[in-house]
């Protein structure tokens, strides 16, 4: 299968970008040109600074990274942001402009449509909207508010407004969509394609650094290393914050990331969390000690949680966490193959941030920037 190269060396093949992308075929082949041909009529030959850029989830993990690496770029930039945003709502509106000294912030509610039509919109013509949205909890209600409608209120306002071409930051799991946050995101992803009037890249990145940096503490401070089974349940290929707000930016102008749906690695080997707990204890010089949790104690406490769930709602996230925890502990975040297989070949890879270079980082510095948040199981 040939294969093209994307710009900052992502290695993208035709076939697995179709993978769990089954909506692509729903839109019109008519009416993709159409977009397609609209959307790089109307950026060619004109500078980055002058093209309009909203972001919305700008104060998120990779959204802080994309906003600023489109300033960095010359970009237009306006982040849309609540007055307090961040972990915990820890952030006010002050920090918030601080983040990005190069954008315009704007504030108000994405949940609202009216308010993104009007505080974020208003008569400001956006070329570019990037959404970096994303439930902070993964609950069942907050995933279908944000995932897919404060998302779609975004959509809906960008294409009113003229927007060219949407950017959205998915995730390459939603390829196996047993999770309410997947089915939210799936549900958006589907309308995103099937709208026809604004050009789309879908973005679903493999495990972000922040999922894998937990146990770096624990470990240097001589604990073992926990995992699921024998370690060698599920593989990821780690990508940084940076790299992915690159690949984002890409999107953008690259013409060959124009309304396709892009699972996307950061660089090298496809590691499982033996490979990760081994390569965190010769980074720290110390005697591998892994302790192994059958992975059958999640699927009884999930059991549990559900029975629950079924007596009182308020119970119903409890249950979903449960399920998360399970998801990741056994799925990797791979592309999956024809054969319904994880494939770290098929799975591109794009970048130069290593994990191993993160671990010596996050031993060295600690994990300020790498917080969870709400949800650790989730994040
Ligand atoms: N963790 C991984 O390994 C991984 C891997 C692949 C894909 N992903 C996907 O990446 C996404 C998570 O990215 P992330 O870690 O950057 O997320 P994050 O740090 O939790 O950021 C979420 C963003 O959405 C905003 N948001 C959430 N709830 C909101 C609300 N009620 N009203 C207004 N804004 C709201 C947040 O704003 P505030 O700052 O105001 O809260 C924040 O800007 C998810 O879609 C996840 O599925 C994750």
């Amino acid at each position: 299968m040939a294969s093209r190269r994307l710009d900052g060396g992502a290695r993208v093949t035709p076939r697995t970008q179709r993978r769990g992308h089954h909506h692509v075929r729903s839109v019109s082949r008519a009416s993709r040109a159409r977009v397609r041909a609209a959307s790089a009529v109307e950026l060619e030959g004109r500078e980055n600074g002058e093209v309009k850029v909203l972001v919305v989830g700008a104060t998120g993990y990779i959204g802080k990274f994309v906003t600023r690496e489109l300033c960095a770029r010359g970009y237009d930039v306006t982040a849309f942001t609540r007055e307090k945003s961040g972990i915990g709502g820890k952030t006010g509106a002050d920090e918030a402009r601080a983040l990005f000294p190069n954008a315009t912030v704007k504030f108000g509610d994405v949940s609202d449509a009216l308010s993104v039509e009007r505080d974020a919109f208003g008569e400001e013509k956006y070329d570019v909207v990037v959404s970096c949205l994303a439930s902070r909890t993964g609950g069942v209600k907050d995933s279908w508010d944000i995932d897919y409608q404060a998302t779609k209120n975004v959509l809906d306002a960008a294409r009113a407004n003229g927007s060219k071409h949407f950017v959205l930051l998915s995730a390459i799991c939603v390829q196996k969509p047993l999770l309410t946050f997947q089915k939210a995101k799936l549900k958006f992803e589907q309308e995103l394609q099937e709208a026809g009037d604004i050009s789309y890249s879908i973005v679903r990145p493999t495990a972000f650094f922040k999922s894998l940096a937990g146990q770096v503490e624990v470990v240097q401070k001589g604990g073992p290393y926990v995992m699921f089974g024998d370690g060698q349940l599920a593989s990821c290929k780690p990508i940084s914050e940076s790299d992915l707000a690159k690949f984002m930016a890409d999107s953008i102008r690259e013409p060959s990331m124009m309304n396709k749906v892009l699972p996307i690695g950061g660089p090298g080997e496809a590691m499982s969390a033996l490979q990760q707990g081994t390569m965190l204890f010769e980074i720290l010089d110390k005697e591998p000690k892994f302790v192994k949790v059958p992975i059958e104690i999640m699927d009884v406490v999930i059991k549990v949680l559900d029975v629950f769930a079924g007596f009182f709602s308020n119970m119903k996230d409890a249950a979903e966490f449960g399920k998360i925890g399970r998801y990741y502990a056994a799925e990797s975040m791979l592309v999956m193959n024809d054969k319904e297989q994880y494939d770290a070949d098929a799975t591109p890879s794009y970048g130069t941030d290593t994990l191993k270079d993160f671990f010596v980082k996050v031993s060295k510095e600690g994990l300020a920037g790498q917080e969870l948040g709400d949800q650790a199981v989730f994040k």
